[in-house]
């Protein structure tokens, strides 16, 4: 199973005092120094975290691959095509949702996702849906031509150590050998962390899981003690 790692939270902290630092630039560089096989970045609407200055400079320095998350937004196109990551990952967005709170509606709007996928993958982008672990979003995923779907693990995430873990892991477990049989690659994502991960081994095939909260929390308390030793030094 491939790593890709999700660098939104280290613009979100520069964004914080409208500095340069953190550099999304180098915490990718890091991600793929240790093993990461792609680095993800959702340019959303509201550009809260990762800029348009950003992508274009990923997409310079980044030597694994730029998965770049976006809306199916004429703008997110048009930005996509001139930039030219490795791949798209298609998610529905709402302004005032902190993070992805669902999975795209593919089923619902079939032929406009169909229609959307069509130049992207022409262009020779690959294209993932991220998706809810459902038989009706998986199937039509299957028909709109893109190559992968990523399930949204949020439900698992949330529930693991639950009751309700079973259940939701069995959807994922289902959905993902579903994709398969249609012939779509899946990846996985949202809200898995450094416990919760280990049931991804259980799901045959999986391609590629996208983190990022975790990653980036586990990060601060791994180096918090470094940086402040460093400064102690600096400052006695
Ligand atoms: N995959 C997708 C499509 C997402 O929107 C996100 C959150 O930005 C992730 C993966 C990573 O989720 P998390 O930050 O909870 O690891």
């Amino acid at each position: 199973m491939l790593l890709g790692v999700n660098i939104d939270h280290i613009a979100t902290l520069r964004n914080a005092r409208g500095g340069v630092e953190p550099s999304p630039v180098l915490a990718a560089e890091i991600c793929e120094q240790n093993g990461a096989t792609s680095i993800t970045t959702h340019l959303r609407e509201d550009r809260r975290h990762i800029k348009d200055e950003d992508v274009r400079t990923l997409i310079k320095t980044i030597k694994t691959k730029l998965n770049l998350e976006m809306a199916v937004t004429e703008e997110m196109q048009k930005i996509a095509l001139e930039i030219m990551p490795a791949s798209v990952c298609l998610v529905p967005e709402k302004r005032q949702e902190v993070t992805t709170e669902g999975g795209l509606d593919v089923a619902g709007q079939l032929e406009k996702i169909t229609k959307f996928v069509k130049p992207l993958k022409e262009a020779g982008i690959e294209v993932s849906l991220f998706i809810d672990p459902t038989e009706d979003q998986v199937t039509a995923s299957a028909k709109t031509g893109a190559q992968f779907i990523e399930l949204h693990t949020g439900c698992y995430s949330n529930s693991f150590g639950t009751d309700k873990e079973e259940i939701e892991f069995k959807k994922l477990y289902e959905a993902a050998k579903l994709a398969q049989s249609l012939g779509l690659k899946v990846n996985a994502g949202h809200g898995l962390n450094y416990e919760n991960v280990s049931r991804m081994h259980e799901i045959n095939g999986l391609y590629e899981l996208n983190i990022g909260h975790s990653i980036v929390s586990k990060a601060v308390f791994t180096g918090l003690a470094k940086a402040v030793e460093e400064m102690k030094d600096l400052i006695k």
